[in-house]
């Protein structure tokens, strides 16, 4: 069993907690209560960013002291994170005295290692992200000569002023020696190319003080300087544990046990090879975690994070949200209208983890009805009476010598492979694979349910035994699902644990609680006889008709974007080729001659790539359509909507190489946005049957070949 540090960035206190951070803080709750059901011992860190320009400047804005201003704000990201149902074991915030003492002592020990020296440094700087860039990584001058910043589109400013330098040009090979001995440092793999290829180009040395504000921690020895406030952000990980401490008495027991005692190979050998540390963050955030923060460390001679994952980003409705657009949504809000539970769902099972994703009520609603209402909830609520009128209310003991028969079999062989594929998936930081996983099992028992027709053993003789195993094991489905489960779906589990007449979830650090993995032998029902059942409320009642229509303003959202040329223009740019710029225009017919042909410019038109389809589900609510993820050779997978669900399980297309439209203007199909489109042969027999079949490549080239 491990011992497991998992952070979330601290958040900066210049605006109100948005459900963008409590996106994050989601991922690393489910992550900490997965590790614990696992039976390790975990420490679950979050908290505020309070120094710097931008938040001195916010504070004046508001007439405060700086420190009056953060005190005001910090507390509300505390309140954010239990909206959510988050429970972190700690919150930092960087004025608090802990962590003021442990970044004065890891300055003091980087300028020790000779990594420190005075310059001056002039260079464009953006306040809201406070960092500082390169002409290369702005926009071109605007009429009036502004130079914006890529992330908030905000005007930079040009800075000159005297600093303290971090000789970050000096661990360029040192980074890129333990990149290459730690292929699992940074997921997912696309982000730690993109980090590799950046230290590649060459690292500057780094400006590390500032002399133009004062609302920072003062370097040690030279008080005119406050610290950057990477610098000291970044060592919230160790001051949070208690260290580093000038001396050594100082320093606590899980500072040492997390960041001195921890198993590097390449920093201090083997001492305790148990201890992990995760850093879950969004992408925006990587390079300073991935290059700025090892490098620190490196100097300071600690070990190094051993994981480092990189989210994407959440839009509003396809929109990216801002105040400017009127969608910024509040964890509160989020949490009064659907409960932080269904959010919390949503979230992990809606987004793959790592790419960007959308949040669009109307698809919350669409999986609590059809997922959690009539997956889960139907399964227990169906059970449920069974048990207490045949049984009395007493959970039956099964007859084990019936598991051969083929429902049971089967039924019990898709809870070990699903349970043991979750395992996996929440250990590769993938909730949304890890709940494709668990549903494996939601959909297992209730076809089993409707298998074994236990209103017809009830009816009879003689078939009391098979009907108690029957319920049996779907009482255990359910005993698994909501163990699994309740990472994401912690009350709501509790609840459905009740009625099944089982007690809240206790976990026992060293005990793995989890039903099956990888290499079980075979699956071992384990839920206990005897226990008495009772039938509350339903776990996830059904919305009133029209309940759902003022879902925008109850969420707080003013403007929802419903025209596709808007959706298109709130794609990132990454999702489009570089040069495709009628990617922004509305989608033409190809222009034919009267002759019946067409030029082979009007077919260059249509751009057309192979794609390797990564992921494919089912919309909710909709027999034809299908969501992919597709590879075509961009930074990142596009999402493509088609219509051949009623010709193709999901699950027969993933790994295929398809062929793509991907210059098609984007489209909105029930609620979602598809970047391109999937060819299909289309063929309509004499009796008006449609078949579609959906053209496959048979070599294995890779996404985003050309195809002509
Ligand atoms: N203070 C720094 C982090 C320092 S960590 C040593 C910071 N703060 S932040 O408040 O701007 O962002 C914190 C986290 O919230 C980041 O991981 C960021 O990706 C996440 N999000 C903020 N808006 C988001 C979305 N719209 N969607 C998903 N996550 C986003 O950066």
């Amino acid at each position: 069993m491990s011992d497991i540090l998992i952070t979330t960035p601290i958040y900066y206190v210049n605006a109100k907690p948005h459900i963008g951070h409590g996106y994050c803080t989601i991922a690393t709750d489910v992550f900490a209560r997965y590790f614990r059901i696992r039976g390790h011992h975990v420490h679950f860190l979050t908290g505020t960013d309070e120094h710097g320009v931008n938040i001195e400047r916010k504070a004046k804005d508001e007439a405060l002291e700086p420190q009056k201003y953060v005190d005001s704000i910090a507390p509300l990201f505390v309140d954010a994170a239990k909206a959510l149902g988050c429970e972190p074991d700690d919150f930092i915030r960087t004025t608090e005295p802990r962590h003021k003492a442990a970044v004065s002592e890891l300055w003091k020990r980087l300028e020790a290692k000779g990594d420190i020296y005075l310059g001056h440094y002039e260079a464009w700087y953006c306040a809201s992200c406070e960092s500082f860039y390169t002409e290369k990584d702005l926009t071109e001058p605007d009429a009036s000569g502004a130079r914006h910043c890529k992330i908030h589109k905000k005007p930079v400013e040009r800075i000159k002023e005297e600093s303290y330098f971090f000789k970050l040009s000096s661990y360029q090979d040192k980074l890129l020696e333990y990149y290459k001995d730690h292929p699992e440092f940074v997921t997912p793999e696309g982000r730690f190319n993109e980090v590799k290829r950046f230290v590649e180009e060459g690292l500057r040395d780094l400006s590390i003080s500032r002399t133009s504000f004062r609302w920072g921690i003062p370097v040690p020895g030279h008080p005119d300087h406050v610290m950057y406030v990477w610098l000291d952000a970044l060592t919230n990980y160790l001051s949070a544990t208690g260290g580093p401490a000038a001396n050594e008495a100082d320093e606590k027991e899980a500072y040492k046990k997390y960041w001195l005692l921890r198993n590097d190979k390449a920093q201090r050998g083997s001492t305790n090879p148990n201890t992990r540390v995760i850093h879950i963050l969004g992408k925006e955030i990587l390079r300073f975690h991935a290059v700025y923060w090892p490098a620190f460390l490196m100097s300071a001679g600690l070990p190094l994070p051993d994981a480092i994952f990189a989210h994407g980003w959440l839009t509003i409705d396809g929109e990216k949200m801002s105040k400017t657009a009127g969608n910024v949504v509040s964890p509160e809000a989020l949490s009064q209208v659907f409960g932080a539970d269904v959010a919390r769902y949503y979230f992990m099972r809606e987004i793959a983890f790592g790419q960007d994703g959308d949040f669009a009520p109307k698809n919350v609603l669409a999986r609590y009805h059809g997922e959690l209402g009539n997956g889960l909830g139907n399964l227990l609520n169906r059970s449920l009476p069974f048990v207490i009128k045949q049984f009395d209310g007493k959970v039956p003991a099964p007859d084990a010598s019936l598991y051969a028969r083929p429902n049971e079999a089967q039924l019990l062989g898709v809870l070990k492979e699903a349970s043991a594929q979750a395992a996996e998936a929440l250990d590769a930081l993938t909730p949304h694979a890890g709940l494709d996983a668990i549903w494996k099992i939601v959909i297992a028992a209730n076809l089993f349910f409707d298998q074994s027709e236990p209103w017809k053993l009830a009816k009879e003789e003689g078939k009391k035994v098979e009907l108690g195993t029957v319920l049996y094991l779907i009482m255990e489905s359910l005993r698994a699902v909501t163990l699994m489960l309740w990472p994401v779906l912690p009350t709501k589990c509790n609840q459905a644990r009740a009625q099944m007449g089982l007690e809240p979830l206790v976990l026992r650090e060293g005990v793995d609680a989890w039903p099956a993995l990888k290499g079980d032998a075979r699956y071992v029902p384990s839920f206990p006889v005897g226990v008495q059942v009772t039938v509350g409320q339903p776990l996830f009642p059904r919305w009133e008709e029209g309940a759902d229509k003022d879902l925008n303003m109850r969420l707080g959202i003013e403007k929802v974007v419903v025209d596709s040329t808007k959706a298109a223009a709130a794609v990132p740019a990454s999702k489009h080729s570089k040069n495709d710029s009628s990617n922004k225009e509305s989608s033409k017919e190809v222009a034919s001659h009267d002759d019946g042909f067409i030029t082979f410019d009007d077919f260059a038109k249509v751009k057309l790539k192979l794609a390797k389809v990564l992921t494919a589900i089912r919309v909710p609510k909709s027999d034809k359509l299908l969501e992919l993820s597709v590879d075509v050779g961009e930074t990142e997978p596009r999402t493509i909507l088609a219509g051949i669900g009623l010709h193709y399980d999901p699950d027969a297309l993933l790994g295929k190489t398809i062929c793509v439209v991907v210059n098609l203007a984007p489209r909105k199909l029930m609620g979602r946005t598809s970047f391109g489109m999937v060819l299909a042969a289309k063929h309509i027999d004499d009796s008006g049957a449609e078949k579609l079949s959906v053209l496959f490549v048979d070599k294995d080239l890779p996404g985003g070949s050309g195809v002509q």
